[in-house]
């Protein structure tokens, strides 16, 4: 399989590329990735040496280089490329509107141009917008957006659905929960809480913190995107959930414990305008049709996580200053395109 992945030097995107090289030996991968903020070259360190892999440096809202790109002809397209973090996207929607929205067009479009027989969509549990204490999201409960990120994240599934029923293309959509791992950019809850944890910084907590978000560790997601690609149906939505519903403030007092500071760095802070209140997950049909089902549980896998943000508080420290951008260039520099 020839697979063109897109966002692959960001968080999950870069944990998918390194479970499908390792376990699926005959595949090679193409990387689509504008290296934003958020794409990390860093985040692929090793596997830019697998001759199977190769990264194409350029954004999904350029259309004539997405075009010139899926040309070459590929068996399937994982759209991972977006931005991702939801208060950036109540301070400056319109570059939301342009990758999430318009960028996943150009995807599409270049897709159904080229007659690309597989196209997946990764999306999120965010579209479904909030839940009372009781009750989870299925795959056929309304669409019910509540920010920026949320609402361009809707627009791109429904784009994905409508060229399915009008122009045919093999294409269906993933829809996760939180995720949380290794190589998870330093502004979301956990790396964030983590990292200042470790520097003995505060950690923010929203509001009251009892906000609810379902725990999915990013190699159980990464299972379930693979699972999809190979067995999901045509036009299909899959709900990838982890099945640890926890409130935020029981997350930032485990972080506390595990890194051995007290809860006089807990510092409530403004509640984020708009905030969800509970996200679950219902992913009966991706066990039933995937066979996919998630195996971490959070207390052991927020465990690992702290562990790996502690052996690896370099790769922090370089995102926050900015320094990794060197690596790029000295690995890849001008000639890094297409
Ligand atoms: P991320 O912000 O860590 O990474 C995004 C990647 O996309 C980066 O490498 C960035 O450089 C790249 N990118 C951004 N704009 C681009 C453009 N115009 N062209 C090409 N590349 C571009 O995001 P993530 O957390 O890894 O999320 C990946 C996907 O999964 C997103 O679509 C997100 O909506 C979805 N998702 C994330 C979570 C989560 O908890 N992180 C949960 C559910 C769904
Ligand atoms: O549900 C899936 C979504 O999960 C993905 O679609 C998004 O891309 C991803 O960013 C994530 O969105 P959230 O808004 O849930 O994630 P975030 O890590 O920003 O926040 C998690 C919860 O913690 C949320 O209720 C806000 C709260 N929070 C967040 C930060 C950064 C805090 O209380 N303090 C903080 O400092």
């Amino acid at each position: 399989m020839k697979l063109l992945v897109t966002g692959g030097c960001g968080f999950i995107g870069s944990n998918f590329v390194r479970l499908a090289l390792k376990t699926r030996p005959a595949w090679t991968i193409v990387n689509l990735d504008a290296l934003t903020y958020a794409g990390n070259p860093e985040n692929l360190k090793g596997v830019d040496r697998d001759p199977r892999y190769r990264f194409a440096k350029g954004s999904i809202c350029d259309e004539a280089f997405v075009d010139g790109l899926v040309k070459e002809g590929f068996q399937a397209i994982v759209n991972f490329a977006a931005e991702s973090h939801v208060d950036r996207s109540l301070y400056g929607p319109s570059e939301f509107v342009r990758t999430n929205i318009q960028g996943t067009v150009n995807l599409l479009e270049a897709a159904k141009r080229h007659a690309v027989p597989r196209f997946l969509q990764i999306s999120t549990d965010e579209v479904y917008g909030s839940l009372p204490p009781e009750g989870f999201f299925h795959e056929t409960t309304p669409l019910h957006p509540n920010n920026p990120y949320s609402a361009t994240k809707a627009a791109a599934d429904q784009m994905v659905l409508a060229y399915v029923h009008t122009f045919g293309i093999e294409a269906l959509i993933t829809r996760s929960s939180n995720n949380y791992g290794p190589y998870q950019y330093p502004e979301k809850l956990i790396p964030l809480h983590v990292s200042n944890a470790f520097e003995g910084k505060p950690l923010p907590v929203y509001g009251d913190g009892m906000q609810i978000r379902d725990w999915l560790h990013v190699e159980d997601n990464c299972r379930g995107v693979l699972a999809a690609l190979e067995k999901g149906k045509k036009g299909e939505v899959y709900n990838l959930g982890g099945g640890n519903e926890r409130p935020n403030l029981s997350v930032a007092q485990a972080i506390l414990k595990h890194t051995g500071r007290d809860e006089s760095l807990l510092q409530y802070v403004k509640d984020r305008p708009g905030h969800d209140r509970r996200y679950a997950i219902d992913c009966t049909k991706a066990n039933r049709e995937l066979g996919w089902t998630p195996e971490i549980v959070f207390e052991k896998g927020l465990a690992g996580t702290i562990d790996w943000y502690r052996e690896n508080r370099e790769w922090v420290s370089r995102i926050k200053s900015g320094e990794y951008r060197s690596y790029y260039e000295k690995n890849y520099g001008a000639a890094a395109g297409r």
